[in-house]
């Protein structure tokens, strides 16, 4: 792998050319309630792929025996981008993660330590020379498993900047070929994170890509990546909707159409497919259960939306008067129509293939039951609707709990009532239940189908496309009580698609309920930093 210079990747036009490095699948990963099983997570690094971003962080190979084996999944299923993975600086976790990435065709080793004189006295417990020590062993034994070594210093905006200094001159000697400027809490302001850059690499003069990797607790983490852009950063990470630990990572989206839309301003672009940013946006929304709400930049439902008369006359006019960005540019075309209630299994195979969704046969098969439900309810199947069906049914596939059917009933003058029937294994299980609603009495009866014990968190809906005939998109979020001790508070998200608003609820609540059984009963990172990264290095 070629070590770069700051100024050295220059793109088509003399811009400079920035690597998306997307943590998606990692800092995205650790958002609360999401937990995505190897298959969702495949299928959201073939999407990264398709959408060409350079790197993908596919996860924290060490965290549990799911998160490797995923790994180990996506870097044998993605061949273009660098498939990272992370480790702490410890001789355990780079081994662990060497032996993940064994068969990437282009494998990176992404180590970090914590370097804030808090993170070092209160998580890691270690002096500086330890850190510094621990730093140079790591990076020297990554590099003897790859070419491609990042490192990271943890909450580094709240470090001494000669002690970085220091760090990073030594992970570069030690071979690391990216150095990675965090804003771990999101605490930077954009002038003073340039300026720390362009004075950690002036001190530090090493050739190698400098990369940053921002928080949006204070909204600043687009804000904190062009800052660092400007200072001579030549990657950023990133996450697709800007999900990511608390608030956030730097969204995807917004950074890469900034540079593209103000390229001659920024003199910066990236190598990302733009058109396939809505696409991408919607699987990881669908994916994640994480909603992306209507006021997103770039992909939320009003972003290309005129309300006002004067702005929907100008728009009129000319488009530009008030768009400074085409939404078919961001793969936002509109729907098409792809298929109908006539449509066979040949039209419908053909429709996944054109849409790049490939399924097993099994899949393809309930994925099928489920498009001729729809087809008999609905006239018009446009290619979103077809993905949203597909993404809901390959989100159950590692599920519990399966929903074959439900029936409601209701009036002004009946209390509501609920039956459904699940699937465990070859076990049928019945039940049912009164609500103040149908939507209440569904989730109480599937509560008790699957024995869940669980707070329903909140209950977002929305449609797919519009329309009165518009698919029903469901968000549940369930929690389990925590004891204050071993047993923690666990937070899930389900999402669930339907023409029936009912029943997409009752998938939702189901599909959060399967992912809370997931979460409690392996040992898979969950959502709180302190699991994920233990206090010792
Ligand atoms: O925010 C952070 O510091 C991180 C590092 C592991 C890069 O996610
Ligand atoms: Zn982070």
């Amino acid at each position: 792998m070629a070590v770069t210079s700051g100024e050295g990747d220059v793109g088509p036009g003399g811009d400079a050319r920035v690597k998306i490095f997307d943590t998606t699948l990692r800092d995205g990963e650790q958002s609360p309630g999401i937990s995505l099983n190897l298959r969702e997570k495949v299928e959201i690094a073939e999407q990264l792929a398709r959408l060409g971003v350079d790197v993908i962080e596919a996860g924290f190979p060490i965290a549990s025996q799911g998160e490797t084996e995923a790994v180990q999944a996506i870097a044998k299923s993605v061949t273009g981008p660098v498939v990272a993975g992370l480790a702490r600086c410890d001789p355990r976790d780079i081994d662990c993660a060497a032996e993940a990435l064994a068969v990437a065709s282009r494998p990176r080793i992404h180590t970090f330590i914590a370097t804030s004189e808090i993170h070092m006295k209160a998580k890691l417990k270690l002096t500086p020379a330890q850190v510094l020590s621990a730093v140079k062993e790591s990076c020297g034994r990554a590099r003897r498993h790859v070419n491609d070594v990042e490192f990271s210093c943890e909450d580094a905006t709240r470090s001494d900047p000669e002690f970085l200094v220091e760090v990073f001159g030594a992970a570069a000697r030690a071979g690391a070929t990216t150095l990675n400027l965090p804003d771990t809490v999101g605490y930077a302001l954009p002038e003073e994170f340039a300026a720390l850059l362009t004075y950690l690499r002036s001190e530090v003069g090493r050739e190698v890509t400098w990369s940053v990797h921002t928080h949006d607790d204070l909204g600043l983490a687009v804000a904190n990546a062009m800052a660092g852009i400007s200072a001579g950063a030549r990657q950023v990470e990133v996450a697709v909707n800007g999900i990511g630990e608390r608030a956030g990572n730097c969204s995807l989206e917004e950074i890469v159409m900034a540079l593209r839309t103000r390229r001659s301003a920024s003199r910066s672009d990236t190598a990302i497919a733009t058109k396939e940013i809505a696409r991408t946006s919607r699987l990881v929304s669908m994916l994640t259960g994480y909603p992306v709400p209507p006021n997103k930049a770039i992909v939320g439902a009003n972003a290309f939306a005129h309300e006002a008369g004067i702005h929907q006359h100008g728009v009129m006019m000319d488009r530009t008067t008030y768009e400074i960005m085409d939404p078919v540019d961001v793969g936002l075309e509109g729907s098409r129509i792809v298929l109908g209630k006539h449509s066979g299994r040949h039209a419908f195979v053909k429709a996944l293939e054109d849409l790049g969704l490939s399924l097993n046969k099994e899949e393809m098969a309930r994925a099928f039951t489920r498009f001729k439900a729809m087809a008999d309810r609905k006239i018009r199947i446009t290619d979103v609707d077809l993905e949203a069906i597909v993404v809901d049914e390959l989100a159950s596939d590692e599920d519990d709990y399966e929903l074959v059917s439900i029936q409601v009933a209701g009036g002004t003058h009946l209390s509501p009532t609920a039956t459904v029937r699940l699937r465990r294994g070859d076990e049928m299980i019945d039940e049912s239940a009164i609500g103040d609603g149908m939507i209440d009495a569904a989730c109480g009866a599937i509560q008790r189908a699957a024995g869940i014990d669980a707070r329903l968190e909140s209950f977002t809906v929305s449609s797919v496309t519009g329309g009165i005939d518009a698919l029903g998109d469901v968000t549940i979020v369930l929690a389990t009580q925590g004891d204050g001790g071993d047993r923690p508070e666990r937070r899930a998200t389900g999402r669930g698609v339907s023409t029936d608003v009912v029943e997409a609820s009752a998938r939702a609540y189901l599909s959060a309920a399967n992912r809370l059984i997931r979460i409690t009963t392996s040992i898979a990172p969950t959502s709180s930093p302190s699991s994920v990264y233990p206090s010792s290095p």
